[in-house]
């Protein structure tokens, strides 16, 4: 598969490496999107796509859900329950069926809510499940779409993001366009997608069964007809296990000779840290501001252009593996249990497995997966201690905490600086380092900039 040894991932790769986040905010088994680029790049093979047309059906599949942390929120509000298990169960049902659907609504309203309950929630839904569809939809594939386009893709990528959930008979989502009027390359993602997921769950038969039974209705029956033969394609199918069992295999296929530049991983950085802050309305443009903080401390301590570019890259996407945390959990305005703290707590592993995946991330990696990490040994997701916590993941911890304190949040405005530095103070030394908390003041109250 032309496997280089080069230190770095390409654009490519990193892209593979983030989209298991974003499989995270869909519910979805770790590596579906990479599965499903392996599984549209095989179609598009096979349909003899030109070579740039094969590429952005990779970049398509890696993206898909790249808008998804946008509706969250609202599908957690819509259904009352957990977001995740929702948008995961939505993908293996016929949801442009009435009755199917209507069912799936009830079943999602208000886990564990009687009957009544749930169907004092049928009025949020604001009319038929299709209709909840469609702006469910629409949110999520203009938000990719316009994520591509500022990552620099062409138009094919950014069109084919838009319309990702578009049958062919015209009972998709949420424009209801059909046949031709669906971009090609949305038609084979859409496939691709379905396909993978099926055969995730329930194996290679129940898909193909899945991919005639849907056939002129939600896929096109050309393309369907091209995708049988895929069926027979043993590397394809041990490929697709191997990385079931072991998302770590890099199954990456195209655009594999270069090194992403600076730029790219900048570029990737910041949209990644904007999809990140986009799960929760309680953490609106969190990480970058907590990216922003960090740099002016690590200015302050002098550190280095390349140093600081490290530092702001962690700091971007620190919280990377909160995507995988439930809104259920993270919008919740009272106490939480301890189980749901316990979910919480492990957003930092999450973070932690996703960035360790992509090579020369490797010092980002640790920055980041440190960052709720206390001096005491009282932090998590590890217990480290103060001589395990270098100065960047200080940086990065007290970065954190003055941002959650300093922003303002739905249910209270924000804390004057004074009061943020006294919760801070009672912190210093226990948990928090105190001259990061001391140079913060500085910066904050002085306009300090570097370090004398
Ligand atoms: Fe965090
Ligand atoms: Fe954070």
């Amino acid at each position: 598969m032309g496997r280089t040894k080069r230190s770095k991932s390409s654009v490519a790769e990193i892209l593979a490496a983030l989209s298991h986040a974003l499989d995270l905010v869909e519910g979805q088994p770790q590596g579906h999107a990479a599965r499903t680029a392996l599984i549209a790049g095989r179609l598009a093979r096979v349909i003899e796509l030109d070579e740039q047309s094969q590429r952005e059906t990779f970049y398509v599949s890696v993206l898909k859900d790249s808008g998804c942390s946008d509706n969250s929120a609202r599908v957690h509000k819509l259904f009352g329950g957990d977001d995740l298990l929702a948008k995961r169960n939505v993908k293996l049902i016929d949801w442009s069926n009435p009755v199917i659907s209507v069912k799936y609504a009830l079943t999602h309203l208000v886990p564990g809510g009687s009957v009544v309950q749930k169907l004092r929630k049928v009025p949020a839904l604001l009319g038929p499940p299709n209709l909840v569809m469609d702006r469910l939809t629409e949110a999520r594939c203009t938000r990719a779409s316009l994520i591509a386009r500022k990552l620099g893709f062409s138009a094919p990528v950014a069109e084919a993001l838009q319309n990702l959930d578009e049958h062919w008979d015209g009972k998709g989502s949420c424009r209801h366009l059909r046949k031709e009027e669906i971009p090609l390359l949305s038609r084979i993602v859409s496939l691709a997608q379905t396909l993978e997921v099926f055969v995730s769950t329930f194996g290679l038969d129940a898909g193909f069964d899945m991919l005639e039974s849907r056939k002129g209705k939600w896929f096109e029956p050309a393309l369907v007809r091209a995708a049988r033969g895929l069926r027979t394609d043993s590397e394809l199918w041990e490929l697709h296990h191997r990385h079931l069992e072991d998302p770590g295999v890099n199954i990456t296929e195209i655009d594999l000779e270069n090194e992403a530049s600076s730029a790219d991983i900048d570029q990737i950085c910041e949209a990644f840290a904007a999809i990140i802050d986009a799960k929760s309305s309680f953490t609106a443009e969190h990480s970058t501001r907590v990216a922003s903080y960090a740099c002016e401390l690590g200015q302050f301590f002098g550190f280095a252009p390349e140093r600081l570019t490290i530092l702001r890259r962690a700091a971007l996407l620190h919280d990377v593996g909160k995507l995988g945390v439930s809104n259920m959990i993270l919008d919740k305005p009272d106490k939480l249990t301890d189980e749901e703290f316990a979910a919480v707590k492990l957003h930092p592993k999450f973070s932690h497995d996703i960035l360790a995946r992509i090579r020369g991330f490797e010092r980002i990696t640790e920055i980041a997966s440190a960052h709720h990490e206390k001096l005491n040994g009282r932090g998590y997701w590890r217990g480290l201690c103060a001589d395990q916590l270098d100065l960047e993941m200080r940086i990065l911890a007290v970065s954190d905490v003055f941002d959650a304190l300093s922003a303002a949040r739905p249910y209270r405005d924000a804390l004057p600086l004074e009061t943020v530095f006294s919760i801070l103070d009672k912190d210093a030394g226990q948990g928090l380092d105190n001259a990061c908390i001391e140079a913060l003041k500085e910066i904050k109250f002085n306009g300090a900039q570097a370090a004398a």
